[in-house]
């Protein structure tokens, strides 16, 4: 090998190279070229091994084309890379466009459940009297349950509410809010305003009209010269919002042990207006809560003196509302998790 062959060899690799990175179709093309020609392996490497056979005096020489000619090809290639780069992009953007016009695809959107809506209703109405929102536990004890509200044990009241017992403890399964009242007075002093929503259980034989679970909410104000008549316009209230403005009520005599005097109170028959349906048991009456002047004896074990304050209170179903609004027949639809019954409340 002399100086004029490798000068030669050096220069013919240069053009087919260069040319060759001209014509080539794609980058990937590009990469192949690279590898042969400058690659660890490639052409340029296997000539410059020739160098060693070369007086030392010809050596810097054939370095100097080599380098020559390796910026020459890496020039050629890199030209042709850009060229290629732009337009497998512009082919790329034209192939991948997003049309961001489309309409998305619609978000399935869920909906409160009837008795959770009912219940936050329910609470809405109160609140525009000042009435705030208070939570007691599901597990109850049997004092606050029953005894505090002037349910003593082994007394025949205590047949009114069938009990989930939980332990010898005297630990319980709230058999109603009431025990709510209880626990609002002994952590506010009047005057009081509380509303208490939340599940109730009851040992039942579960059938369309009954549950072992389900909701109630509370009422309690307490405050001096509280009256029954404050009692009866609130009601009237929460009944016209609830069930229309004109929507007669009447509260007629009740036995509750907390309260003295006790009133059912009731509203029109929302099927019949007072014709006297069957869902009304052919009175035209329909009992929508229980309510009454909290009794002095609940107010003491409450911690607050009956000779000052007076208090009313009332408990509410909130299934038997939710019922009568949305006209459901069955309780049990409440429990279960068929989307076509929540889906109807949207
Ligand atoms: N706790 C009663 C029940 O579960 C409902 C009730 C009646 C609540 C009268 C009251 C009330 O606060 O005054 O049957």
């Amino acid at each position: 090998m002399d100086l004029a062959q490798l000068t030669s060899d050096l220069n013919a690799l240069r053009d087919r190279a260069s040319s060759a990175a001209v014509s080539a179709p794609d980058t990937a093309a590009l990469d192949v070229i690279e590898l042969d020609v400058l690659g660890k392996k490639g052409e340029l490497t296997a000539i410059l091994r020739g160098i060693g056979a070369l007086p030392a005096e010809d050596r810097p020489r054939v370095g100097a084309i080599a380098n020559e000619v390796r910026i020459a090809v890496e020039a050629a290639i890199g030209l042709a890379r850009a060229q290629l780069g732009s337009a497998e992009l512009a082919t790329r953007l034209t192939a991948e466009t997003v049309d961001v016009t489309t309409p998305g695809r619609p978000i399935r959107r869920g909906s409160l459940h009837p008795i959770v809506e009912t219940a936050r209703k329910i609470a809405d109405v109160f609140a525009q009297f000042g009435f705030v929102v208070y939570e007691g536990p599901e597990v109850e004890d049997d004092v606050t349950n029953f005894q505090m509200l002037n349910i003593p044990p082994d007394h025949p009241a205590r047949d009114l509410w069938d009990t989930l017992y939980l332990d010898m403890e005297g630990r319980l399964l709230r058999t109603h809010t009431s025990p709510g009242q209880i626990r609002v007075m002994h952590q506010e002093r009047p005057p009081i305003r509380a509303l208490l929503p939340g599940r109730c259980f009851r040992y039942e034989a579960v059938d369309a009209s009954h549950a072992s679970e389900f909701f109630q909410v509370e009422g309690l104000m307490i405050d001096e010269g509280t009256s029954m008549a404050d009692l009866k316009g609130l009601l009237d209230q929460f009944a016209h919002a609830m069930f229309g403005a004109g929507r007669a009520t009447r509260f007629r005599p009740g036995y509750y042990p907390f309260t003295e005097p006790s009133v059912a109170f009731d509203i029109l028959c929302v099927i019949c207006n007072g014709e006297k349906c069957p869902a009304c048991s052919r009175t035209g009456w329909m009992t929508i809560l229980g309510a009454g002047m909290v009794h002095p004896v609940v107010l003491r074990y409450g911690g607050i003196d009956p000779e000052r304050y007076q208090g009313f209170a009332f408990g509410m179903g909130v299934e038997r509302i939710a019922n009568l609004r949305h006209a459901v027949g069955d309780l049990r639809q409440y429990m279960e998790d068929d989307l076509r019954f929540l889906g109807a409340f949207r």
